[in-house]
């Protein structure tokens, strides 16, 4: 039988709604509180989980006095991370945050060495990787068949009117958004990135204050090069929230259109100025864990119940959210920076 574990959600504001429906058909898991600094979103979040005696409330210090979970769920944004982190991490829980991880790298590290200290697991949310399609991709990538990657292409243009103060954040492309799309690029090529040049740009009729388009070139220690071209104020012919890719690997490529579009060819013949090329079957495995937030749920408190480290542990996370940092060092000084963790 698995041990009874408990979890406190904290910060129930619009994410938290996909953070509260797995709690439901999780064996021996239970959802023991609901803390916001607007006690009206906690008490909102309460009522979507149904449990009528479940603890609602503004402070965290006292929430984790009463309550005694095993687990702080952090869906609060990045201004707000750490000090929940630290106090989460100081009452002997382990701690699942929304990305991105943090505000600074700074603050990461701060993040990492108290979890270490505290001997608990920090993870952060990066619900990309629990894509079926995405997974189809990398497994073909990892089987060799298109050879060592040379190259990774991704493109993400979107025209999102948020509306509000989310438009007028610095860096806000690159720091809310790209965090997922480099992750995504660490978890296909299985490679961590060394260097990279970043222009950021507001592009003309923007309706962002500053910032809302980016383009990367960074240096990948397997020797590839990934270039990231994004803006979150482009009109017309969208691609997915995933991205549109390509990757280029010594005998063959992949392409994948974020959704269920993925092509893949490999070179047949070289006999003339272009080679001739065979399609390739791409490969299918159902998740272990379902797909998105509910996925990377599930997998977390499977990890705290047998010991295994998820694969988005602050110490590995820490490497996405430095290609976020040095891509905005690099946008601001106006030349090349190494990526440091
Ligand atoms: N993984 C994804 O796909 C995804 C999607 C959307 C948002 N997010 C991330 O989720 C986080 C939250 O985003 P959101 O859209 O839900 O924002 P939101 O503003 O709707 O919710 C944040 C909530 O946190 C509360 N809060 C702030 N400081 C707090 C504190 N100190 N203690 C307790 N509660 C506090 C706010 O009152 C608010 O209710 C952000 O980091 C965002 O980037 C992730």
């Amino acid at each position: 039988m698995d041990t009874h574990l408990k979890a406190l959600l904290v910060g129930c504001g619009s994410i938290s709604r996909v953070w509260v429906t797995p709690a439901h058909d999780i064996p021996n898991f239970e959802l023991v509180g609901f803390v916001d600094i607007n006690v009206e979103a906690a008490q909102k979040r309460a009522e979507q989980y149904g449990k009528p005696d479940v603890y609602v409330g503004s402070d965290l210090e006292a929430a984790l006095a009463q309550t005694l979970p095993d687990i702080v769920f952090d869906c609060t944004f990045p201004s707000a991370r750490t000090r929940i982190v630290l106090t989460a991490l100081a009452h002997d829980c382990h701690v699942f945050s929304e990305k991105p991880m943090a505000e600074s790298m700074e603050d990461a590290r701060k993040m990492i060495d108290a979890a270490e200290q505290a001997g608990k697991l920090y993870a952060v949310m990066q619900n990309r990787r629990y894509d079926t399609n995405i997974n189809s991709v990398k497994l073909l990538v990892d089987s060799g068949t298109l050879g060592a990657l040379t190259v990774v292409n991704s493109d993400f243009y979107l025209g999102a009117h948020f509306g509000g103060s989310r438009e007028q954040l610095p860096h806000v492309l690159l720091h809310d958004m790209a965090i997922h799309t480099f992750d995504a690029a660490r978890f296909l090529s299985g490679a961590n990135a060394v260097s990279v040049y970043c222009k950021e740009w507001n592009p003309r009729g923007s309706w962002y204050s500053r910032d809302a388009a980016a383009v990367a070139v960074f240096e990948l220690n397997n020797g590839a090069v990934y270039t990231y071209r994004g803006s979150w104020c482009a009109e017309g012919l969208l691609t997915t929230w995933e991205s549109d890719w390509r990757l280029v690997g010594q005998k063959g490529t992949v392409k994948w259109d974020g959704a269920q579009d993925i092509q893949a060819q490999v070179v047949e013949k070289t006999e003339a100025l272009v080679s001739t090329f065979a399609n390739v079957p791409i490969p299918a495995e159902a998740s272990t864990w379902g797909e998105g937030h509910s996925a990377a749920i599930r997998d977390f408190i499977d990890c705290v119940r047998t010991g295994r480290t998820p694969q988005t542990i602050c110490t590995d996370n820490i490497k996405s959210l430095a290609m976020v940092f040095a891509a905005i060092r690099s946008a601001e000084a106006g030349c090349e920076v190494k990526v440091e963790w």
